[in-house]
């Protein structure tokens, strides 16, 4: 982690209402002692939890808390410190003011800033956890991630009502390293052109029945959004996927079965330089799918036929391979057969049976191998895990 980067660089630090805003004076002292310029605004009922004096003390700035009690030299606060500002960090985040930003409702200078600003913002939310969950809260926590804000957290912890949920405000340091991380985000994927599967490949019975799988295709999606992030030119190609997750700037395609998904890339793959195979394919495909809905007394048994292995299909000489290994069991062990077997340069290896990991959950436990050998990450959201595959696959398309 390279804190140099922020030195320098103007962060504006929103704190609103929560029990949590007393982490927000640590996080102010982590970026002030790596030479950041820390500007504050405090919301109203923050003030009930924090003092503007500690963060005045820690950033030897004046804390914005209106837009009536100009406090710095400034003509117009918190304009004049949006334009200026390099990121905008809301933490903690209530749902008051994720509510208000997803709306634009700038009755205080929190949202004010944001709108005037081209900075990149970055919300940490902090409430209850049920608050959390909620329909208005998730509506709202979408709309900020289709305006390309990144949500950090919340964490499962302890909450301030005794209850253990989601819904603790991600710790100072993780804030610290997510500034840091979008210093230092690269384009280290521009000019490459690359393919990502995504989700379950549905395999037709009849007209009302299919084989498909669990695959939310979470995993595939944060490997194409990395991608455009980095700077690549990215087709997602994909099966059965959550359609609600943004996907701007990105060509999505979607192909049914396991045959459609294979023709599909074979037309695209030798433009490209890397293919992320992380759809959860079909082994097998129904032999005779029928026309017409088979009646329950003629379905005794389906007659199955191997489908074509895509992955170890691909010649691996042209285009960097990067292929998943969903395991139960000897993960590595297994991870390495297919490293070999299906001619990739990288297999992610996951055990499916960890909980809070792998198919349909946010968070992925994975262990990443290649000939150099292997990394073992700990439990962490599909979108950084996303960013470590394509640290170590870089290499293979310099
Ligand atoms: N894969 C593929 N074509 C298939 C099956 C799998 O391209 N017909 C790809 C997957 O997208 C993944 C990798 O191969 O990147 C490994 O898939 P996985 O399901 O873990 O293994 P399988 O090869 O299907 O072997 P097994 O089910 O025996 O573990």
């Amino acid at each position: 982690m390279n804190k140099k980067i922020i030195k320098n660089k103007n962060i504006i630090l929103c704190v609103s209402g929560s029990i949590a805003a007393y982490k927000s004076i640590y996080l102010s002292s982590l970026l002030v002692k790596e030479g950041a310029n820390v500007q504050v605004i405090l919301t109203e009922s923050a003030k009930n939890f924090v003092g503007e004096s500690s963060f005045s003390g820690i950033t030897h700035n004046p804390v914005i808390t209106g837009y009536y009690d100009s406090k710095t030299s400034l003509s117009i606060d918190h304009i004049d410190i949006a334009k200026k500002a390099d990121v905008i960090l809301v933490a903690p985040a209530t749902a008051n003011i994720i509510a208000k930003i997803a709306l634009g409702i700038s009755s205080d200078p929190i949202v004010g800033s944001i709108l005037a600003s081209k900075a990149p913002v970055i919300i940490a939310p902090a409430m209850d956890g049920d608050m959390f969950k909620s329909e208005q809260v998730q509506k709202n926590i979408t709309e900020l991630i289709g305006f390309n804000y990144y949500i950090s957290g919340p964490e499962k912890g302890r909450l301030a009502s005794g209850m253990n949920e989601f819904g603790r405000m991600s710790e100072p340091d993780i804030l610290f390293e997510e500034i840091i991380s979008i210093f230092s985000k690269k384009k280290d994927y521009e000019k490459v052109e690359a393919i990502v599967t995504a989700g379950g490949t549905i395999e037709e019975i009849d007209p009302v029945r299919y084989i498909s799988n669990k695959s939310s295709g979470k995993m595939g999606i944060e490997i194409a959004k990395a991608l455009r992030d980095r700077g690549a030119s990215v087709t997602l190609i994909h099966g059965k996927i959550d359609s609600a997750e943004e996907t701007q700037g990105i060509k999505k395609i979607f192909t049914k079965s396991a045959i459609e998904m294979k023709n599909t890339i074979d037309n695209l793959v030798d433009k490209c330089q890397i293919i992320i195979m992380s759809a959860a394919v079909s082994d097998y495909k129904v032999k005779n799918i029928s026309k017409e809905k088979i009646k329950k007394d003629s379905l005794d048994y389906i007659q199955l036929e191997k489908n074509p292995d895509i992955l170890k299909g691909i010649d691996g000489s042209k285009i960097a391979k990067v292929g998943f290994a969903a395991e139960s069991e000897n993960l590595l062990i297994n991870a390495k057969k297919k490293l070999s077997s299906k001619d990739c340069k990288i297999i992610v290896a996951n055990d499916i049976t960890l909980e809070g990991s792998g198919f349909g959950s946010d968070n992925n436990k994975a262990v990443i191998v290649d000939l150099d050998g292997e990394e073992s990450f700990p439990l962490m959201s599909k979108s950084k895990l996303a960013h470590k595959i394509l640290d170590r696959a870089k290499k293979f398309i310099d």
